[in-house]
């Protein structure tokens, strides 16, 4: 197993970093009382960045408040945060400090730049069985892993946890019970199991309140990732016919956005997957293109394209990355898991 070298200050959690702060900080915003402070609470508006970065409209509907008063609320979250223009070398420093998971095969970790990436939204995207759905229960257990070994547990905190938010009913616990023999000297199944919070989502709407809840979940601190499998299958289902296009473009927008947020102000990996559709007029290269459209093409920060090879063997491709180069690289599905071609 490769042991992935990691700087000792990679240790301290990107929430650490992110201004995780207690209710009566919230409490000292100018125009929030503790009624309101209870109620932000009770929302899922635990942390002073998660009020900077919601939208007025947002924030007025959920406090039942003005907009003025959710104005004047978010301007002072902002002003405690000190958000405006930072240099890149903070960024640099920040992004360093980024945690990755493993996906259980090197060759494709490398092509990730080191593993999926914390803090930010990574597609998967393919034909039916091209490993999506493996791929997103081998990362259930990889971040179960301690920081060593490429996930995100560590001697000095709470166990993590995860986040399956499932559209097709395709997780099944077993594969994480196979997935997990590769590593029995160093995770044990049952808190494996323990840590993975499944949500069966039956309808769009569902899926979008299931990933608005989890800011509300009692364990939200220790969430480190956050699945949805498929993102787009119910609003493909639900949205027939061009005429309703815009709607589901309107919702699916609301979602991505609603993830996207969850990402940058808890630092939690986020791992949607896809589908594809042929794009029959295309004249040059492969015609197989994700669904979705431009809302997600440009809420995506890293994007994997799978094929299938030989048996086991899938492809898988880096697209549209704005910091990786676009390459692919062969990895295999066995019993165990994903891994490299054996
Ligand atoms: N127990 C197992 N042992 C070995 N390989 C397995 C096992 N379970 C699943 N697989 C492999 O995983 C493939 C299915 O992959 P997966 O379910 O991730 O597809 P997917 O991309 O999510 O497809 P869909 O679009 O239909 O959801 C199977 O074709 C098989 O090759
Ligand atoms: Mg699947």
């Amino acid at each position: 197993m490769k042991h992935l070298s990691l700087e000792n200050e990679v240790e301290q959690s990107s929430i650490e970093n992110n201004s995780i702060l207690r209710e009566t900080d919230i409490i000292n915003l100018p125009g929030v009382g503790p009624t309101i402070a209870k109620m932000f609470y009770e929302v899922g508006l635990r942390t002073i960045s998660s009020i900077a970065t919601i939208p007025i409209n947002e924030l007025a509907s959920l406090g039942n408040l003005g907009e003025k008063t959710a104005d004047k609320i978010i301007s002072a979250a902002r002003e405690k945060l000190g958000y405006g223009f930072v240099t890149a070398d903070q960024i640099l420093e920040v992004r360093r400090r980024m945690l990755r998971i493993t996906s259980g095969s090197n060759a494709l970790d490398d092509l990730l730049g080191g593993g999926i990436e914390s803090g930010s939204i990574t597609e998967i995207y393919g034909e039916f069985r091209t490993g999506k759905t493996q791929i997103a229960h081998q990362l259930c257990v990889t971040s179960q892993l301690p920081i060593a070994y490429g996930g995100f547990n560590s001697e000095d905190s709470d166990p993590i946890s995860c986040v399956y938010i499932d559209t097709e009913g395709t997780f099944r616990p077993e594969r994480i019970v196979d997935m997990v023999k590769r590593y029995n000297e160093i995770i044990d199944v049952k808190s494996v199991l323990k840590h993975i919070f499944h949500g069966r989502a039956y309808t769009s709407d569902h899926q979008m309140v299931l990933a608005e809840n989890i800011l509300q979940n009692p364990c939200f601190n220790t969430i480190k990732l956050v699945i949805v499998d498929s993102l787009i299958a119910h609003f493909r289902a639900e949205y027939i016919g061009r005429g309703t296009l815009a709607d589901r473009q309107q919702k699916l927008n609301q979602h991505l956005h609603s993830l996207l947020r969850l990402a940058e102000i808890t630092g939690v990996a986020i791992i949607i997957t896809n589908q594809v559709h042929s794009q029959p007029d295309a004249f040059f290269g492969d015609p197989t293109m994700p669904v979705g459209g431009h809302i997600l093409a440009h809420t995506s920060h890293t994007r994997i394209y799978l094929r299938k090879s030989k048996g086991e063997r899938r492809i898988a491709r880096i697209v549209d990355s704005s910091l990786l180069p676009e390459s692919e690289v062969v990895f295999q599905i066995n019993k165990d898991g994903i891994t490299d071609v054996l």
